[in-house]
């Protein structure tokens, strides 16, 4: 079986639409996307909350983007356990028994898909109604396995603990109970995987120091790009919060979490920066 896989040769039929970062961020049914000036001119918060006018297109937009996340998460998990040998852990090899845990990731995103694509019928979406960002998969094509756990189960599933934790509030306050216990019973999961990134992380790294030092910098820059221009954060203009408490669960120390959330904050700072000169110089025009 070929190693490998580059993002271009994924397996999709043609429901599926593929973009990048730079334009999803552009679509105003994801949160984060769209003009900062349109939504505030409507909301005080850019919390998906069920009041919200725009709630149903956001709530599905976001829903659709975990579904089609699931699938990369399947994947890059299911190419980990088999691009690399079992060994100690140094060169090109990975210890065995992080193979067999990429395996049981791979169970467990199998099985997410499934309750993802079921969730998003659920709310009246079609699968490739909104569009599918490959990031998290491209973050899992390093050749570095040490990189692929700070990309994808540090950085990407911790996103995705903190979208979960709000998916799960807002199914709540929505009154919809599948999707709330849905988003429960996967968060847990996910808990679960980045406690492994973590942890296979500081034990392959034990003893090299430069390969961690690498593999906390490329977190850093997914965090970063992951952070939707700031709306992750903790003001009123995020559009969610960081699940301080399960990430603490996941094997974040403190001072991890304090730092993403400096990446957040310096992340939307550049944005309204961003919009700023972007609008003066459509004024100057
Ligand atoms: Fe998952
Ligand atoms: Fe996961």
């Amino acid at each position: 079986m070929r190693q490998f896989f580059p993002v271009e040769d994924l397996a999709r039929d043609e429901r599926f639409v593929q973009t990048n970062m730079a334009e999803r961020i552009k679509d105003p049914r994801v949160p984060g996307g769209g003009s900062a000036k349109k939504k505030s001119s409507r909301s005080s918060t850019n919390k998906l909350t069920p009041d919200r006018h725009d709630a149903s297109d956001r709530a599905r937009g976001l829903m659709h983007g975990i579904m089609v996340g699931e699938i990369q998460a399947l994947e890059g998990a299911g190419r980990t356990a088999h691009d690399f040998d079992a060994g100690d852990g140094s060169g090109d090899t990975i210890p065995f028994a992080l193979k067999l845990d990429m395996a049981r990731q791979a169970w467990d995103e199998a099985r997410h898909v499934e309750i993802s694509a079921k969730l998003s019928t659920w709310m009246g979406t079609e699968l490739g109604e909104f569009q599918e960002n490959t990031v998290l998969f491209e973050a899992a094509c390093s050749n570095d396995p040490v990189l692929r756990l700070a990309g994808v189960n540090r950085a990407l599933e911790g996103l995705a603990i903190d979208v979960f934790t709000q998916m799960k509030e807002f199914g709540d306050l929505a009154g919809d109970p599948f999707l709330e216990f849905c988003e429960d019973w996967m968060l847990a999961d996910e808990v679960t995987h980045v406690k492994m990134g973590s942890d296979w992380l500081r034990k392959v790294t034990e003893n090299d120091p430069d390969r961690r030092a690498k593999a906390l910098e490329f977190q850093q820059v997914v965090d970063k790009l992951f952070s939707f221009g700031g709306a992750r954060g903790d003001t009123a203009e995020s559009s969610f919060q960081l699940a301080r408490r399960f990430r603490e669960l996941a094997g974040f120390t403190d001072d991890e979490v304090e730092t993403i959330a400096g990446l957040d904050q310096q992340a939307l700072v550049e944005r309204k920066a961003a919009i700023n000169a972007m609008q003066a110089a459509v004024a100057d025009s």
